[in-house]
């Protein structure tokens, strides 16, 4: 775990492979507690800020693909540094403008406990507002995989669905995910470690062979 000082205060950088540092939060659906969600997925992003534009558009999209993630055994949860009725108000008025209820708990961290926890502020972005991070933390309550946005840009909803699906894909089947990965392609099979295995890798059975230190197969 890397860590940093803002504000004079610690902020922890988890990376990947870490545990996912522990919380008890208030949020838009009442107190939660990481702990409760270990045996699922869980997708934990922050947003900037309450009614404005981006955040507003991004909040659509996710409930959007909410559905579709708990079909993948994936939980999601939202963080700003904005209070309960804050959070409370902005969501009746993406129901009320967007004919869209949101369906997953906001945290409020108004204290920046959870969010300095996880690397969320990017002090030479903004001092007061959470980046636009995405953390996805597996059943075991490891960090997975980390993205950040910066505050201006939108995140991609089917990429942050399709890197759940690789990475549940990786934990299943034992393979690697190539560029551009979709269900339903190839996986890539782990390069070879030896000379010995490099030289049988192309009489192997149900690998598409291309070279020595690249194959696929079906999955
Ligand atoms: C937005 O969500 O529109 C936004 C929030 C903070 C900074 C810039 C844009």
């Amino acid at each position: 775990m890397g860590q940093a000082e803002t504000e004079g205060r610690t902020v922890m950088m988890p990376r990947i492979g870490d545990d996912a540092p522990s919380f008890e939060a208030a949020t838009s659906q009442g107190n939660i507690d990481l702990k409760d969600y270990s045996g699922k997925w869980l997708v934990l992003f922050s947003h900037p800020s309450d009614f404005t534009p981006v955040c507003t558009t991004e909040f659509v999209e996710f409930q959007k693909i909410y559905p579709e993630l708990k079909q993948m055994n994936t939980e999601l949860i939202g963080l700003s540094v904005d209070s309960v009725p804050s959070h409370i108000a902005w969501i009746r008025s993406i129901e009320e403008n967007f004919n869209t209820t949101i369906g997953f708990p906001v945290i409020a961290d108004l204290d920046k406990e959870v969010s300095m926890k996880y690397g969320m502020i990017m002090p030479g972005e903004s001092q007061v507002e959470t980046s636009r991070a995405v953390f996805i933390i597996d059943p075991d309550q490891k960090i997975r995989s980390i993205i950040y946005y910066p505050l201006t840009t939108g995140r991609n909803m089917q990429e942050i669905l399709r890197l759940v699906k690789a990475l549940q894909t990786t934990d299943e089947h034992g393979v690697s995910t190539p560029a551009n990965w979709q269900e339903g392609d190839k996986g890539v099979v782990s390069p070879p470690k030896s000379q010995e295995e490099a030289a049988e890798r192309s009489q192997e059975d149900g690998i598409e062979y291309i070279d020595w230190y690249i194959s696929k197969k079906d999955i």
